[in-house]
């Protein structure tokens, strides 16, 4: 039987950027939608920083764009200082939390098993998880991707995976910021990996219909091209989602 497609999603994660200025690109997005000559066919979130979630889920009000969350704490509520729970972030407005993203894997040590607990946190609080993968050039360098990607992906899946609350973002470190993106071929080797060790874990019906995006260094230059490969149903955009129209840009591989 034919596997339908996922619907994409194309979500910016705006990282430790943003005031409460910041709103103005919100609006700005949404009028761009709105202008748009069709509706894209991907859904659209961004994914601000804490303090602004509440802000921008009011601004989002009726313009079809969700907002997600960065990062969660493995527990619910309790004594630890300056975290933020899943529960919170679903308070505040979020629809998804992204989790293992390699920043905070290598800034806050974060290992496999933390960012399992962190998803099997988001979905407790009822969100998606949007769990973030990806090689060190080193790795690359010494043909380790696919070992790496693999092991990462084996080890910080939760129990309890399903389409609707689980994403997978296949993002190489050092492409993230950098300019640099693997190739069109490479991304359609990693992808199809992942929808490979997807299955072994998750079962077959479920590793097709999960979204796997591709991160690291998407922009409107490139979108057409990254978002047309094989097993990529969307993109995760760091630098370029902080404008209305670069995110627009890249949104406007869907439409
Ligand atoms: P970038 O970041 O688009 O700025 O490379 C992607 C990410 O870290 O999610």
């Amino acid at each position: 039987m034919a596997q339908r497609k996922p619907r994409a999603l194309v979500a910016g994660n705006w990282k430790m950027n943003g005031l409460k200025g910041s709103r103005k690109e919100l609006a700005a997005l949404s009028r761009l939608l709105e202008r748009a000559s069709g509706k894209p066919a991907c859904e659209i979130m961004i994914c601000p920083p804490a303090t602004l979630l509440m802000a921008f889920r009011e601004a989002a009000k009726g313009t079809g764009i969700k907002i997600g969350a960065q990062d969660c704490h493995v527990s619910e509520s309790g004594a630890h200082t300056g975290d933020l729970s899943a529960v919170m972030m679903k308070d505040a407005g979020a629809k998804a939390i992204i989790v293992g993203h390699s920043e905070r894997r290598a800034d806050h040590g974060e290992s496999n098993n933390l960012v399992r607990a962190k998803a099997e946190a988001a979905h407790a609080a009822g969100l998606v998880a949007i769990i973030c993968l990806g090689e060190t050039i080193e790795e690359r360098n010494d043909n380790a991707t696919l070992r790496v990607v693999g092991s990462q992906l084996k080890n910080s899946l939760p129990d309890a995976v399903t389409a609707a609350n689980t994403v997978i973002a296949y993002e190489p470190v050092w492409a993230i910021g950098t300019g640099l993106t693997p190739t069109a071929d490479d991304v359609k080797k990693v992808h199809a990996h992942i929808r490979k060790r997807l299955a072994a874990e998750v079962g077959d019906e479920v590793a097709s219909r999960v979204r796997i995006l591709y991160g690291g260094s998407v922009k409107p230059s490139n979108a057409v091209e990254l978002m047309a490969v094989e097993n990529v149903d969307g993109a995760l955009v760091g630098g370029a989602s902080l404008q209305a129209a670069d995110f627009f840009g890249i949104i406007s591989a869907y439409l």
